[in-house]
């Protein structure tokens, strides 16, 4: 079943200039599903629209033209309670923890923060400890500042505070690439062993094709606000159909190929 339905989708951001055509959109004639309980990897070169598009599908940018669908309603659509459902539902983490925990806020007030705002209450310290530990920290976190944490575990607060409202889809724009590569690993295996333990549906943001190879069953290739390519990742990846796909990988193998020549065995 489609938790996402995206019907030839347009979208441009405000005093954009508009041309003939699609000119001037940063989205344009989007269409795909995203299946429930799946993982859908969104590849392509940097400013080809991916972070633009899963803003789009939930809610925090509104599309001009075609449908955005969540559970077969129009994200347009979405009114009062049900508006602050569909944000509840479809939780982002971002690429840099750092700028996206207020610095000024302990970490016991971020994570209270989304329950408070969305769900109307405020959780104790037990809840907030199983919710740490849950991403491997411990309650001693709870009171420091964003910079007494390491990008490792503030990332894994993120994590921790989105999916303290119990979302259905996790969208992670880039999760680790604001990391050190030592932690990397450790931050996508917890999403993944999340992602199954909590049933949910990933939509995960990568530049990286091994990353989105091994937790994606899904692929969408983007370039210039266009899908170039979609389906399952083992078979575009490995019999590309467009060029530019042909070249991404390309250029991606070449980029593994100098990692082993810098660091050999
Ligand atoms: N707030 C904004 N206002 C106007 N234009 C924007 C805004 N944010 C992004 N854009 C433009 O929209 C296009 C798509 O940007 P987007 O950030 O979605 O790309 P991306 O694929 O996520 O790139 P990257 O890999 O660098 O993160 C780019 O041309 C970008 O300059
Ligand atoms: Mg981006």
């Amino acid at each position: 079943m489609a938790i996402v339905d995206i019907d030839d989708m347009y979208f441009h951001y405000p005093r954009a200039a508009l041309g003939e055509g699609d000119e001037g959109w940063t989205l344009r004639g989007i269409s795909f599903e995203v299946t429930a309980g799946s993982t859908l990897g969104i590849v392509g070169e940097s400013g080809s629209g991916k972070s633009t598009l899963i803003r789009v599908m939930c809610g925090l940018l509104r599309h001009q033209r075609g449908t955005v669908r969540f559970e077969g309603q129009e994200i347009g659509e979405f009114r009062g309670k049900g508006a602050n459902e569909l944000r509840r539902k479809n939780q982002i983490v971002f690429q840099n923890p750092r700028r996206s925990l207020d610095p000024r806020m302990t970490i016991r007030r971020s994570l209270t923060e989304p329950m408070r705002a969305l769900q109307g209450r405020k959780p104790d310290d037990d809840e907030l400890i199983v919710s740490l530990e849950k991403v491997g920290l411990g309650r001693e976190v709870l009171p420091r500042f964003p910079h007494q944490l390491s990008g490792g575990q503030l990332q894994r607060v993120g994590i921790a505070r989105s999916l303290s409202v119990d979302p259905t889809i996790l969208y992670a724009d880039e999760p680790v690439s604001a990391l050190d590569v030592s932690v990397q690993a450790q931050v996508l295996n917890l999403l993944m062993d999340l992602r199954d333990e909590l049933n949910l549906t990933l939509v995960m943001v990568s530049h990286d094709l091994g990353v989105v190879s091994r937790m994606c069953e899904e692929i969408i290739v983007m370039r210039d606000g266009r899908i170039v390519e979609a389906g399952r990742t083992d078979a575009v990846l490995t019999r590309p159909e467009s060029e530019y796909t042909a070249a991404l990988l390309a250029a991606a193998r070449l980029a593994s190929l100098e990692r082993e020549v810098e660091a050999p065995g």
